[in-house]
């Protein structure tokens, strides 16, 4: 199984990370996160070798659908 964790490069995001490639054997970890000021991916140089980890740069954004429902009025 393969996972996306959104903003793993962050404090609990990287703690997620770590904690589910040393738990979950069989499971990969695709981190995508932004990389904003409360990003840092030394949070993860001690997993950043592992072949079950990998990282993508990219920014997570609300789907139309979401939009849709906040436009709604109360
Ligand atoms: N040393 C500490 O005790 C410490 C340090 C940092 C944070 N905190 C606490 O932790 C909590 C927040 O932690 P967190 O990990 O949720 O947040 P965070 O702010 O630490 O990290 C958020 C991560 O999400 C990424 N990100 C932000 N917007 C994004 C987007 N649109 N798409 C993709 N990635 C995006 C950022 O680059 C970052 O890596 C707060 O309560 C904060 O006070 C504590």
């Amino acid at each position: 199984m393969r996972i996306l964790v959104t903003g793993g490069a962050g404090f609990i995001g990287s703690s997620f990370v770590r904690y589910v490639l040393q738990t979950q054997k069989s499971v990969e970890v695709v981190n995508f996160d932004l990389l904003t000021y409360a990003g840092n991916l030394r949070n993860l140089d001690d997993v950043a070798s592992s072949p079950r980890y990998s990282f993508v740069r990219g920014e997570a954004l609300p789907n139309k659908c979401g939009k849709e429902r906040t436009a709604l009025p109360g």
